[in-house]
């Protein structure tokens, strides 16, 4: 068992029992998070990418923590939080969407993942699926329904690059490299809802521990129609993505 959480900074005290984790993959959003679930958040640790605040639900600590971008940090944070006694992780994040069914604004909970990381192959052959936690794709649908939310249910595609891996010529070179060409078109094809970059490293690392993983998306882009990213909606849609996990987590702790 790992003990010591040297990357995030943090002991086991810290978390004060604390048995469900928030995870954003960006450090600025851990405090807007952490103030949804409690008026009076603590900060614990900010070390790297990894900063953590602890908030307090109706005497349940619950700890939110950003994970950086890409499955390499994520696994990181996972692996210490597993070690430290958290056994539900729930991801908060962005995503660009890749069927024109799917609106900017929308929500996406997933289901399971395509393993285009690298980190999740080091701890399970590329066989195994990454799938979410079945609870908690419950949780989260109910409360993207409770808070009328526009939402899809699905796979998502997760790749270690933002630009090559996703099909992106909006790069340095503009180049794509031929294995990566026509891509974005057969996830498409396959049903696949669309691209972000940690939760397939989310879902398998916490299978093969035995622990609990959902994820929840907000659509900040649709890459069938345009790849340009607005900030405004960025934070209209990341808001929409904290309000549903949040809800999820108060739905998680009031049932035990
Ligand atoms: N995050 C990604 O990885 N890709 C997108 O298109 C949007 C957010």
């Amino acid at each position: 068992m790992v003990m010591n959480a040297y990357h995030l900074g943090l002991s086991r005290e810290d978390l004060r029992g604390a048995e469900i984790v928030l995870l954003p993959g960006d450090p600025f959003r851990v405090p807007r998070i952490a103030a949804t679930l409690d008026n009076d958040p603590i900060e614990i640790a900010h070390h790297r990418e990894f900063r953590s605040a602890l908030a307090d639900l109706q005497g349940t600590a619950v700890l939110v923590t950003s994970t950086g971008i890409g499955g390499a940090s994520a696994a990181i944070a996972i692996e210490e939080l597993a070690g430290l006694g958290v056994r539900t992780f729930l991801r908060i994040g962005t995503t660009g969407a890749i069927q024109p069914s799917v609106g900017v604004g929308d929500l996406i909970v997933a289901a399971g993942a395509v393993r285009l990381d690298g980190a999740s192959s080091q701890y399970a052959p590329l066989s195994f699926p990454a799938v979410a936690d079945h609870r908690l794709v419950n949780e989260l649908i109910a409360s993207a329904v409770s808070r009328k939310q526009d939402h899809h249910v699905g796979l998502v595609v997760s790749t270690d690059t933002f630009y090559p891996g996703q099909e992106r010529y909006d790069s340095f070179t503009g180049y794509v490299p031929l294995s990566h060409q026509g891509t974005l078109e057969e996830w498409k094809r396959l049903g696949c809802l669309s691209y972000e970059m940690e939760t397939a490293t989310l879902f398998t690392i916490t299978r093969t521990m035995g622990l609990a993983a959902g994820a929840v998306l907000g659509v900040i882009v649709n890459r069938t129609t345009s790849e340009a990213v607005d900030s405004k909606v960025v934070a209209n849609t990341e808001d929409r993505a904290i309000q549903c996990a949040a809800e999820a987590v108060r739905r998680l702790v009031a049932t035990g």
